[in-house]
Parts: C-alpha cells; structure tokens; sequence
C-alpha cells in the first residue's frame, strides 16, 4: 500500500510563534511519525513575497522556521525538508494550474476579498495595492500541494478554502488532460487549531499580538503577563469559556491538566496565579525545544545545506518527472516524437464541461439539472412550460444565480463554491465561442 502523503508549508514572513507550533508544527511533525505516512515541510518563501518586501526579513525568516522545525523533531533524513523557491518546478506548475484556474473562483478567496472590502470601506478604487502575486497566491499554493499529490494537507482553519481551490484546478486539470493529481484534503486539528494571541484574537503577526515560540524565557514570562483578561478578582470564580488564557493553557496540556485548571477558573485562581501556571506549563514544553533552536540557528550554513540537500533529493526523485510528464500531457513536447493530434483535445475538452439538461417528469411538469459529468449539482422544482425552464437556465448562466432559489436547490454532498464554479467554467467556453 501506498503511503499517505502529509504535506504542510509555512510562509516565511515572520518569527515562529506559538500560534504556528500550536497550528501547524506541532501536528504536522505529529503526523509524520505515524506510521504510513510520507510527510513534506516546506518553507514557502515565495508565498512570502506577496506579504513582505524586505529582503533581509525574509532571510531571516527563512532560516528561523527551518531552525524552529529542526528543534522541534523534524528528522531530514525521514521526512522531505526543502524551500518551496529551490524547486522550480513549483513556479512552472503555477503555470499550468494559472491556466485552468477560474478566475471567477480566485475571485472568491477570502484573502483577496477583504483586501477589495478595505478598499471599499475607504472609498479606493477595488484594486487598489492589490497586486496579482496576492490574487494568484491560491494558484501557487495549489502548485506546492500537487506537484507531489500530496493527500492530506494539515493547515488553520482560515487556509482550508486555498485547499478546496487546490482541489478544484487538480480536478479541472485532471478533466482537461488525463488524472495527474491527486485531490488533496485539508486537515485541522479541531480543537486548538487557531490559538488565541495576546488580545484574544487569533493569534497572528497581522495583529501584532504573538507570542514567539523561541522567546527567551524572561520575555515568555513577560508576555504571557501581558494577555488580557477581565477583571474578575481573586476569589471570584471564572469564565474558561472564551478566555484566550484559558484556550492556550489547554493548547499545551494534557486532558487532565486541562480539567484541573477548569476547576481552579471556577474556584476563583487569581489571574496573576494563572498566568504563572500558563507560563509553566508552556515553558516545560518549549525550553528544551529553545536550546536545540539556539544551537542550530548559531549555524546556518548547516541549515542552507540541509535544505538545498532536500529539495535536490525531492527534484529528483519527484518533481522532475512529474513535470515531464505534465508538460507532455498540456503539449509542451518534443517535437520530433509526437504526430500531430488534430482538434481531438477540443472535442475533448466540450465533452467534460457542466451543462444544464431539461427533462420533463411523470407530473407533466419540466425540470432541468446541472450535471458534470456523473455528479448533479443542481436540480430544480417543476415549471410549466419548457419555455419557464429555459428562461430560469438562461438566467442562471448570465449570473443570476441565487443560492437560497427554493426552485433551484443543490444536489447533496454539492457546496455552493462547486456551483459557482460550474458556472464560471461554463460562461468561460461560451465566451470561447466564435
Ligand atoms: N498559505 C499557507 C499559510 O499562510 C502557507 C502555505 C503555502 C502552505 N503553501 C502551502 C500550507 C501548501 C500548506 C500547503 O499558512
């Protein structure tokens, strides 16, 4: 049996915080010791481009996470560890998926739909320092995950829908040009996926509110000091519900651990007391993962020939022919050794589009469906006349599609982001066209 391949990258922008040990380190170095699994870490530093363009802050990124994954188990001679720009297959990749990408879908991404909101909010023209590195940034993503058809994908919460993309384009691609890629699945760990920072809400650089994994323990201390709290006195009993100090203390502990400082919240432990026990029990997890950091980051050119190793090794063995192989799927080939296929890729191509079908049932009544291939994604109530059913599909197609349409209801098991991308893959060959 073939092994499950377990694929995570980190975008190389800041400082490791707890916030990704807890998300995503964490799990993913957990994941890679089962048995069965292949693993894959990567550092995404062109992902990193998009957010930042300070050049040293990259490095320096760069090599902190490596070192951080290092010191937190990582074994390079079990698991794949590279730098997403040591392969440049990933780029060449993003290419092709660019190609089957639906704009319509990229159009959606959550990250690039707030950025077109704020500036909205601020009266600015919708694209407004919005550059296409931050609108393809799915495509991209899409390319690390399945240049090496990884299956399992552990991410936070906010990156699952960059997952469905990533299965969108590999099912796109696979209709137009034969099964290349497996369709990856995001995994969350349910119950501390996204951790809480200093102000309660998500923990991220973006709201400056982290606490660094590999923080000296002087300043860990400081820090956790620092998370906000209400203003309960000792004595008085506590909510652990949607207390961040509460949630990062059960990140780090044990079931038991966690019941008992449940008991203490509602036995009234002061604050000033639940912060020492906070800061204890991450320490105890995180100090003897803090020397093994400082030793290697004291040498990182061993850390560049490690990674420049993996990525050399996964090239090889992997990427090389999987884009060999591609490249010949999409028709970049040799010319001298392959005859000349004719219009048959067009026909092709027609025959794996969605379409609607009218039928009429027993009731007398007309119905239509939107199939693709074997799956339904929609199906509708009964009209009249065949002309109602038609003017309800012409409709549909010139964008008037309504999800809460009680006469036009989704198949089970179809999601609203499957429809829409039915849709735009459909307005896309008729714009084709002549
Ligand atoms: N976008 C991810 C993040 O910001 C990082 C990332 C890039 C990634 N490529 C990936 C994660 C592929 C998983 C798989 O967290």
């Amino acid at each position: 049996m073939s092994k499950t391949r377990v694929l995570t990258g980190i975008t190389t922008s800041g400082t490791p915080h707890l916030g990704n040990y807890v998300g995503a380190i964490r799990p993913a170095i957990a994941a890679s010791h089962a048995p069965g699994a292949e693993s894959f870490y990567f550092l995404a530093d062109y992902h990193a481009l998009v957010k930042v363009a300070e050049p040293a802050r990259v490095q320096r990124s760069t090599l902190e996470i490596a070192a951080a994954w290092l010191a937190c188990g990582l074994d390079p001679a079990k698991v794949w560890f590279y730098r997403q720009s040591d392969i440049p297959e990933i780029p060449e990749l993003t290419w092709l998926l660019t190609c089957v990408a639906g704009k319509g879908l990229l159009n959606r991404a959550h990250a690039y739909k707030a950025a077109v909101d704020r500036n909205r909010a601020e009266n600015l023209d919708d694209d407004a320092g919005i550059t296409a590195g931050l609108f393809m940034y799915p495509v991209l993503m899409a390319a690390d995950i399945l240049l090496f058809n990884a299956n399992k994908v552990p991410v936070g919460r906010d990156q699952v829908q960059h997952i469905e993309m990533a299965r969108d384009f590999g099912q796109r691609f696979n209709h137009l040009y034969g099964e290349h890629f497996v369709l990856p699945e995001a995994v969350i760990e349910e119950q501390v996926a996204t951790l809480p920072g200093l102000d309660g809400r998500k923990m991220s650089k973006s709201y400056d509110n982290t606490i660094p994994l590999f923080a000296p323990r002087a300043e860990l201390k400081k820090l956790i000091a620092g998370i906000v709290t209400d203003s309960r006195a000792p004595g008085e009993a506590k909510d652990t519900e949607g207390s961040a100090l509460f949630q990062l203390y059960q990140a780090f502990a044990s079931k038991q651990e966690t019941d008992a400082f449940a008991q203490a919240f509602a036995n009234g432990i002061g604050w000033g007391d639940a912060k020492a026990k906070l800061f204890e029990r991450i320490d105890a997890e995180v100090a003897p993962l803090r020397e093994k950091y400082e030793a290697l980051m004291a040498k990182p050119g061993d850390i560049e020939s490690l990674l420049r190793d993996g990525a050399a090794r996964l090239r090889k063995q992997y990427a090389t022919p999987m884009l060999i192989r591609l490249r010949e799927a999409v028709g970049l080939r040799d010319l001298s050794t392959t005859a000349f296929a004719g219009s048959k890729s067009a026909a092709k191509k027609d025959a794996t589009l969605p379409v609607f079908k009218q039928y009429r049932e027993a009731d007398g009544k007309f119905h239509f469906k939107l199939v693709h291939g074997e799956r339904m994604l929609l199906q509708s109530a009964g009209f009249d006349s065949p002309r109602d059913a038609g003017q309800r599909i012409a409709a549909i197609k010139a964008g008037h599609y309504d999800a809460s349409d009680p006469q036009v209801l989704r198949a089970d098991g179809i999601d609203e982001d499957d429809v829409q991308a039915a849709l735009v893959a459909i307005a896309e060959s008729e714009a084709d066209k002549p």
